[in-house]
């Protein structure tokens, strides 16, 4: 039977990859898993206090609906973290969602119509892209200097034409790790304003960064229409119990956003109650272990690149923040990246994702992988990209 063209045309590489690895571990390969983004999978834990929030939110009977827009001292704490940012919230501000994704697609959902423009950074994590064409609008990709971290002014005001809507920035980067400095996001900010633009604005990896202080959005934007979406999957290592927020900057330009979105919150009913005691403990217990963390993920990104600067016919630059290296290919024998990284996984059984799963105009030509596993592991995988480039 018919489906709609709408869904058929709806792709992530990050996972559609795994389906050719899942073919060879059922032949009996073993496979390194270097394509999702998720610490957890690579030994990573939420801290015990987060788990006891959970568990006891179960036992104390939080079993039933919540409210759409989120438990109130949730969307409290929420507030709180992201003012102490910069951004100019309150609870009432803040829309909790089943991860960033959900807050990515009812934002979509309420700005895009058919035929309208967004902008996104090239090249980029696929569901900004990827919502934007399931709404009926286009996705388009500005430049992003990776060796400095910086937006291509020229090219995104080159690229504004009558049908854009909004901007999306990430920052810091998926896959790219790039961190946007003050000044950028202040000039993206104008650039957002002249033209009358919203400002969709992912931050999931705020506290994930090697270099330079992180500077949030908040603190340059003002009064701008500013829809921040942030979560708990990556900082606060709760990926899979799926938890997120909304927060709509104090602009009276997001008035009807404001008035809207949160239908689709209540058409949606409600994100998992229990969990939200859990993000709530997460925010308002010790953080300590947020430093361990990124201090881990310093090592692992050190070597990583190292090794792969070190490969010839290979070369990466610096991430600045996140968890991905995203090398270029720069002799690429095979006929397209994917078929780099299907031959990689095929004769090392080392799983990445091909940099054209990320936008075809700045992805192509790379491959992306995580450096959450521990050193040992990164050092058998890299050993054996090194084997397979050679
Ligand atoms: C930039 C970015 N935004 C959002 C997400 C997904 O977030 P969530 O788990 O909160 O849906 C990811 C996951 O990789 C990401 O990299």
């Amino acid at each position: 039977m018919k489906i709609s063209q709408r869904v058929s045309g709806v792709e992530y590489a990050i996972r559609d990859i795994a389906l050719e690895a899942r073919k060879l571990q059922k032949e009996g390969r073993q496979i390194t898993y270097l394509n999702i983004g998720d610490p957890l999978q690579y030994g990573f834990q939420p801290p015990e206090n987060v788990k006891q929030a959970l568990s006891r939110a179960v036992k104390e009977g939080q079993n039933y609906y919540a409210a759409s827009e989120g438990l109130p001292e949730l969307r409290d704490a929420i507030a709180k973290k992201e003012k102490a940012k910069g951004l100019q919230v309150s609870e009432d501000d803040i829309l909790v969602t089943n991860g960033v994704s959900e807050g990515l697609e009812m934002i979509t959902a309420s700005i895009v119509e058919p035929g309208d423009e967004v902008l996104i950074p090239g090249p980029y994590y696929p569901p900004y892209a990827s919502y934007v064409r399931l709404f009926g609008g286009k996705p388009i990709e500005f430049s992003v200097d990776l060796q400095n971290s910086t937006p291509d002014l020229d090219d995104i005001r080159s690229k504004i034409t009558k049908k854009t809507v909004a901007i999306c920035l990430i920052s810091p980067n998926n896959p790219t790790g790039a961190v946007f400095s003050e000044k950028s996001l202040k000039d993206l900010i104008d650039i957002a304003n002249e033209h009358n633009l919203y400002i969709i604005c992912d931050e999931i990896y705020d506290q994930i960064v090697f270099d330079e202080k992180f500077t949030g959005i908040g603190k340059v934007c003002g009064d701008s229409p500013v829809i921040l979406l942030n979560g708990f999957s990556k900082v606060h290592l709760m990926s899979g119990w799926r938890i997120g927020y909304i927060a709509f900057n104090q602009s009276n330009k997001l008035e009807l956003l404001r008035e809207n979105v949160p239908k689709l919150a209540r058409v949606r009913i409600a994100t998992n109650l229990p969990v939200q005691y859990a993000a709530l403990e997460s925010l308002q217990g010790p953080q300590d272990y947020i430093n361990k963390f990124v201090f881990d993920l310093k090592r692992r990104r050190d070597y990583t690149i190292k090794r792969l600067n070190g490969m010839n016919g290979i070369s990466c630059s610096n991430p600045k923040g996140a968890f991905y290296a995203f090398p270029k290919i720069e002799n690429n024998k095979f006929k397209s990246d994917k078929e780099f990284v299907i031959e990689l996984l095929k004769s090392k059984g080392v799983l990445t994702v091909h940099g054209s799963g990320f936008g075809v105009k700045y992805g192509t030509g790379h491959f992306r992988m995580v450096f959450l596993p521990e050193i040992p592991v990164l050092e058998q995988a890299l050993d054996k990209i090194e084997e397979f480039v050679a």
